[in-house]
């Protein structure tokens, strides 16, 4: 799918001239939201094909089109000068992409990342946590849309609930903080808000969910499975009784919202509700794509390539102008409607959410 680029600061083959009007200074978009995340898509592949993510008709990118570790890392690096300090790997499913612990490492070594995180669908996590909790990750979400085995076959088309469930126990005996994924779907999910809690709650751990959102032009969206944040919290107090907004922290963790069972803090449930209850005035991040375009909105495709501007012998300066570029041009937020329109026409699948 190509990606509507807006300006591109490298146009030649000759390294353009220096961009000084950008220093190393915070990184502000033009809404004076300050980007402090950086999420990195290392692959557009993945080992599943989950019905609400991943279109039946897609081309993945070749290889030489990715960026490579020394790329992402020299990326990174520039971002961590401008005040990022967390950075989230996904994918497609980051783990199918080779040598990722050497990725993991390589980028755990970066100057100012205080957090360096991953979002996985835990189909080859068992192996993979200890390696990747030893070569600095932290932080580790999984995706579980169901308890039930059948259920989650179907939803993933080949996914496999008992390995997921040893991935997250990995993680967890390897020390890393887990949080738990379920994009909620009415007609898929709705009956198992509950069982999801109760799933994450046995383990000490947290239970997000995830509106759906119309990516791929809402051909994977349908209005009637809609199931908003008001939803799952009564599917939450009608099992457990009354939840209470979770404060923890001064700051905001991100888009999710979270609450915890008033009769015991520790369960708590968040909720990314991007369709019902928007946060986008608060958005701290940019997405870069597997392939080095840089989306400052994942509901926009606006994108600029840095990869061009490395591969034409750009330096740390051109980098910072062209992420300068696309933090002018960052919109308020995302369009997205309940009816499926507004969205971009990017897949999730290539930039991970
Ligand atoms: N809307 C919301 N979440 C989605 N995910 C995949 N597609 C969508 C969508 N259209 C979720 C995955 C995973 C995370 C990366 O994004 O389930 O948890
Ligand atoms: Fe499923 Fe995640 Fe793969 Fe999409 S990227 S198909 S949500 S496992």
């Amino acid at each position: 799918m190509p990606v509507q680029r807006i300006h591109l600061p490298v146009v030649d083959r000759a390294p353009p001239p220096p961009v000084t009007a950008v220093g190393a200074g915070p990184l502000i978009d033009r809404f004076l939201r300050t980007v402090r995340y950086l999420r990195i898509s290392v692959t557009d592949r993945c080992n599943y094909r989950c019905t609400y993510c991943m279109p039946d008709e897609i081309e993945f990118r070749p290889r030489a089109e990715l960026l490579t570790f020394e790329e992402l890392a020299r990326i990174a690096a520039v971002f961590a000068q401008g005040g990022v300090e967390r950075i989230r790997l996904t994918g497609g499913e980051p783990t199918v992409r080779a040598d990722l612990v050497d990725l993991v490492a390589m980028l755990a070594r970066t100057p100012g990342i205080r957090e360096l995180a991953m979002t996985t669908n835990g189909h080859i996590l068992a192996d993979l946590a200890a390696p990747l909790r030893a070569a600095g990750l932290t932080e580790l979400n999984v995706s579980i849309d169901t308890v039930d085995a059948d259920r989650f076959r179907e939803v993933t088309r080949r996914g496999d609930l008992a390995r997921v469930i040893a991935g997250i126990d990995a993680a967890r005996a390897a020390g890393l903080g887990v949080k738990l994924n379920a994009v909620a779907l009415r007609g898929v999910n709705d009956d198992e808000i509950a069982a999801l809690c109760a799933f994450a709650w046995d383990r000490g751990l947290v239970m997000r969910f995830i509106e759906h959102m119309p990516m791929s032009s809402g051909a994977l969206y349908a209005p009637e499975r809609e199931l908003g944040a008001a939803a799952i919290r009564e599917a939450v107090t009608a099992r457990f009784g009354a939840l209470v907004p979770s404060t923890a922290g001064a700051a905001p963790r991100g888009p999710a919202r979270y609450w915890h069972l008033a009769a015991d803090p520790r369960r708590e449930v968040g909720i990314i509700s991007a369709m019902t209850e928007h946060f986008c005035d608060a958005c701290n991040r940019v997405r870069l794509s597997a392939t080095g375009d840089l989306h400052a909105c994942l509901g926009h495709d606006d994108a600029i390539s840095l990869r061009d501007v490395l591969r034409a012998g750009g330096s740390d300066d051109h980098i910072r102008g062209a992420i300068a570029a696309s933090l002018g041009a960052k919109r308020a937020g995302h369009e997205f409607l309940s009816s499926g329109a507004g969205g971009p026409t990017k897949h999730m699948v290539a930039i991970g959410g």
